[in-house]
């Protein structure tokens, strides 16, 4: 069977990530990067494979079957749009745009080529998660009624030398929490509607350091998250579901799915319930999947394949990128006016 052509389009810190996959796959070919940095030719030429300035010069001429999108994230939308116009697939890094309209401008495109998007919430392809996710939809855990995320870490003081991220927007809200909040929603389903309080009380700078917030879902549950960016704890996904060797990995869980006949922990799956007699004074039981340890960008990768050869569905399409922006950008919205925030339909 012939490889699945892809491209690179933004060369920076993800596309590492994705190249070093793409080169130990072997249904996989890595064909071209597009990159204006200057230190993008060295890195072709150490792949082998040709680069670009532009990258609709190199979707016109090597014609690749899918690209992937890794460039700041104002240009997500522009350069996916003029993948998809041209016939290649999309795989957009997280968040899929940085403003709602934007979004929907994909999902508009996306609608009128046919061309497959998928984006990059590689949560999403964590067994964990595929697990977790078929344990909430079958119905064991009764009719859902809470979920709390944990996601309390802490980032060095360099971190914080680049300016844009003692600013509005450069926070745990927008870089992180998007993250937990597209895993609720692939868990528990829609978002409509949320309140928050964000806080700078330990760094001082304009951008929270640390934010609760409480979330309603379509399905009537409601969701609790705890975020900072300053606290010394292991409570929290990046620590815990072990994905990336830089982050030294703790026993500990990070997000808690109950329900009228059961609950979830995660990342260890395990499934509290009652075998008899259903009661707070009964004994309950711990039932517990054990899944092998992957690394979802790999499967994201393997996914985005078969999706570009028409074998299966985006497990996160346009839509479900624009909703978890949405839902993100409501946090942010009500952590700093205050009140509730409704997301639109
Ligand atoms: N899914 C994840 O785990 C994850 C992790 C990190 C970053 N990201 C996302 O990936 C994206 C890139 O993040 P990064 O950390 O790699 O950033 P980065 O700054 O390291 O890389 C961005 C690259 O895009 C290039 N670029 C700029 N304009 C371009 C253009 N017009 N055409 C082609 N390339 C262009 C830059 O030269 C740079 O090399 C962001 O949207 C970020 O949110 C996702």
């Amino acid at each position: 069977m012939s490889k699945t052509t892809l491209a690179l389009i933004g060369a920076g810190a993800i596309a590492r990530t994705h190249i070093h996959r793409i080169q130990h796959s072997d249904d996989l070919q890595l064909v071209g990067i597009a990159d204006p940095a200057p230190g993008a030719q060295a890195l072709a030429d150490a792949l082998g494979v040709p680069c670009f300035a532009d990258h609709r010069q190199l979707l016109e001429t090597l014609k690749p079957q899918g690209a992937i999108v890794a460039t700041p994230n104002p240009l997500h939308v522009p350069v996916a749009v003029d993948c998809l116009e041209r016939g290649t697939a999309a795989l957009v890094e997280k968040p899929v745009a940085d403003s709602v309209a934007e979004a929907q401008r994909l999902v508009d495109v996306q609608a009128r080529t046919g061309v497959p998007v998928l984006v990059g919430h590689h949560r999403r392809h964590n067994p964990i998660n595929r697990r977790a996710r078929e344990i909430t939809q079958s119905g064991r855990l009764g009719q859902l009624v809470s979920a709390h995320v944990q996601a309390t870490f802490l980032k060095p003081d360099p971190y914080f030398d680049a300016a844009w991220r003692r600013s509005h927007g450069g926070g745990p809200i927008l870089i992180n929490l998007i993250h937990d909040i597209d895993m609720l929603r692939f868990f528990m389903g829609e978002i409509v509607s949320v309140q928050a309080m964000g806080s700078n009380a330990v760094r001082g700078f304009e951008v929270e350091d640390t934010a609760a917030a409480v979330l309603r879902f379509a399905n009537g549950a409601l969701g609790t998250v705890i975020l900072s960016d300053t606290v010394t704890s292991p409570w929290c996904w990046d620590f815990c579901a072990g994905e990336q060797a830089i982050y030294p990995r703790q026993d500990v869980q990070s997000h808690f799915i109950g329900g009228t006949h059961g609950s979830l922990s995660l990342p260890d799956l395990s499934l509290w319930n009652y075998r008899g007699v259903r009661s707070w004074h009964a004994e309950m039981t711990r039932e517990q999947t054990a899944v092998h340890h992957t690394d979802p960008y790999t499967f994201q990768l393997q996914h985005f394949s078969e999706v570009i050869q028409g074998r299966a569905e985006s497990l996160c399409s346009a839509l479900d990128g624009l909703r978890t922006l949405q839902a993100t950008l409501a946090v942010h919205e009500a952590s700093v006016r205050g009140g509730m925030v409704e997301l639109a339909a």
